[in-house]
């Protein structure tokens, strides 16, 4: 047994992800509990570092709870839980506190926090620094972290599955999570970490598709394995796609925050000229939700063979849009894109996974053992579509409702039972690296062309047969070889995609995300897809 094969725990809570949800819980959990903080790769890799807009919180005199309730049930079409909103948008003004207590140097207005405005508020209410917001979020809670002497970080290390039951020494029913196995990517071994509890955060599947603004490792591992595990997962078929992802040859995920459409940037067809927002939401216009700009990009694209549409804010000046997006000018300087005096290529692009893990206001997974927060997660926050800067605060707030519901519960949560070591004893390497590279692309290829913004019942249908066909091949190769971080995102890709596309076909309407031509009504009753392992 390595060091890091912990069957004697050492650790009282395990947390997988060290983004916005994962830090957050365990500086929660570390005020009395040891923690270990397992990541894939880098400890910055999720998506939380390259958070542009901001955060949303209600903290303008003149704005409401009420608005921003509202605001994000309109945007989520219905399909939201009331009560799962009104929490976490009552304790967004306190998440804000403990960020600026962590050093986030939000931008201000004199004392005040600068607020700016996206897309489906009908105020302004977003936190940000500048437009780099989560960069400077993912550095003052790794800062806090490190410096916090309850608190291990390990990046370098895939988690492959949970440890339940099912691997103890002495099996009894499934059910209990008990940690997690992982992958040390430096050196190959898979190890055991085991623990009283376990927290997923494990953030979104966007790399599902071809295009996607979310960084290289959201590939829906937590999704995966907590469906493998047995938990439910829900509204997987809501995929949000951001109307305005850079369009490059060179630079293919980069993100054109909604802060600029939020500071008065406009739409045009390249080829028409026209505001185009005015034919398909004439009184929000580039303000309107997220689905609805997505859309209306995507129909001028299809409709009128471009490449792109443009997205111009010059006519601000230039040293509004300098002072305003520093970030996003200097990376289109350096493309020869001048933002202050000619407009932006931009397309949409898959931006954030509304569904994930059900879980409940504290967090709570169905498997007694494991609670999960952030973007891997279906908490009734977002419904149908995502408010724009919700996200970061639901990762603050179920972080913080996770860990809290852990320490509550801790006396009774049991000692964990000795846990059967890795059995890699059946496995070979690999000498076919190019399956999981050609299986991987396929996958991105097919759900953007068969499960993107728009849909049909018979599109859908072909993706699930190609993923029928690819599972099993995938499943033969993960039975056959050793594992590698490659082969276990390959495997949870696959697993994510077919969620997404099983899910896609039980909803017979269109609601928010979810546009099919073969049913565009919108039925009386919104209701959730939950899928059940
Ligand atoms: P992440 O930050 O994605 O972290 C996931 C963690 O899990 C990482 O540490 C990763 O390494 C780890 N992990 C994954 N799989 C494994 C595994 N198998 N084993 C071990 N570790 C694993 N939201 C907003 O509210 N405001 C914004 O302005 C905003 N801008 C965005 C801009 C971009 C370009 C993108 C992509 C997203 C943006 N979002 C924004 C969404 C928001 O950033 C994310 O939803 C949020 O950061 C997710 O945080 P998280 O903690 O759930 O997951
Ligand atoms: C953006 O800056 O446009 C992203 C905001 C978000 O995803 O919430």
């Amino acid at each position: 047994m390595n060091d890091a094969d912990m069957n004697n725990p050492a650790y009282d809570v395990i947390v997988v992800g060290s983004g916005a949800a994962g830090l957050t819980a365990a500086l929660e959990l570390a005020t009395r509990l040891k923690v270990l903080v397992l990541a894939k790769g880098s400890l910055t890799g999720g998506s939380t570092a390259w958070a542009q807009g901001g955060i949303a919180a209600v903290l303008d005199a003149g704005d409401t709870f009420e608005n921003h309730v509202r605001d994000t049930m309109v945007a989520g079409a219905g399909l939201n839980d009331r009560e799962a909103v009104e929490f976490v948008i009552e304790r967004a003004p306190a998440s804000i506190d403990r960020l600026c207590e962590l050093g986030v140097p939000f931008n201000r207005d004199d004392k005040d926090l600068h607020l700016t405005r996206e897309g489906g508020h009908s105020h302004r209410r977003i936190v940000h620094v500048d437009d780099a917001t989560g960069w400077a979020v993912q550095s003052a809670l790794l800062r806090a972290a490190q410096d916090n002497p309850n608190i291990t970080l390990l990046g370098g290390r895939s988690c492959i599955d949970f440890i339940t039951d099912r691997h103890r020494e002495n099996f009894s029913a499934a059910g209990r999570v008990w940690g997690v196995y992982a992958l040390n990517e430096e050196n190959g071994a898979v190890e055991r970490h085991v623990a009283r509890a376990t927290v997923l955060a494990a953030g979104g599947a966007g790399r599902c598709y071809l295009f996607s603004t979310a960084p290289r490792g959201a590939t829906g591992d937590g999704i995966a394995m907590a469906w493998r595990a047995g938990a439910r997962v829900s509204n997987m078929e809501m995929m949000q796609f951001h109307p305005t992802c850079l369009y490059n040859f060179e630079v293919k995920n980069f993100l054109i925050t909604e802060a600029v459409r939020g500071e008065g940037g406009r739409l045009y067809n390249p080829q028409t000229g026209k505001r185009f927002m005015a034919y398909y939401d004439p009184d929000r216009m580039e303000l309107a939700p997220r689905d609805v700009v997505a859309r209306a990009i995507d129909a001028e694209i299809k409709r009128f063979g471009l490449d792109f549409v443009h997205l111009d804010i010059s006519h601000a000046g230039a040293d509004f849009v300098r002072s305003h997006f520093p970030t996003i000018d200097e990376k289109l300087t350096g493309l020869g894109i001048d933002m202050t005096s000619e407009p932006i290529p931009v397309v949409p692009a898959q931006h954030y996974t509304c569904g994930g893990v059900v879980v409940d206001l504290a967090a709570r997974t169905d498997l007694p053992g494991l609670w999960a927060a952030g973007e891997c997660t279906e908490s009734g926050l977002h419904g149908a579509n995502r408010l724009a800067s919700n996200s970061l605060l639901e990762c603050f707030v179920f972080g913080e409702a996770a860990a809290s519901d852990i320490l509550e519960r801790w006396d009774t949560l049991g000692e964990p039972p000795a846990i059967k070591a890795w059995d890699a004893t059946r496995v070979t390497d690999s000498d076919e690296m190019v399956v999981i590279k050609q299986n991987w692309t396929e996958i991105r290829r097919f759900m953007w062309n068969y499960v993107g913004i728009v849909r049909t019942t018979k599109r859908l249908e072909r993706a699930a047969n190609r993923i029928a066909l690819l599972k099993q091949e995938v499943e033969d190769y993960y039975g056959s070889f050793v594992v590698t971080t490659d082969l276990i995102e390959l495997r949870n890709l696959l697993q994510a995609a077919e969620l997404i596309v099983r899910s896609a076909l039980e909803r017979k309407e269109s609601r928010g995300l979810h546009y099919t031509l073969d049913y565009p009504e919108t039925d009386e009753e919104a209701r959730d897809t939950v899928l059940v392992p």
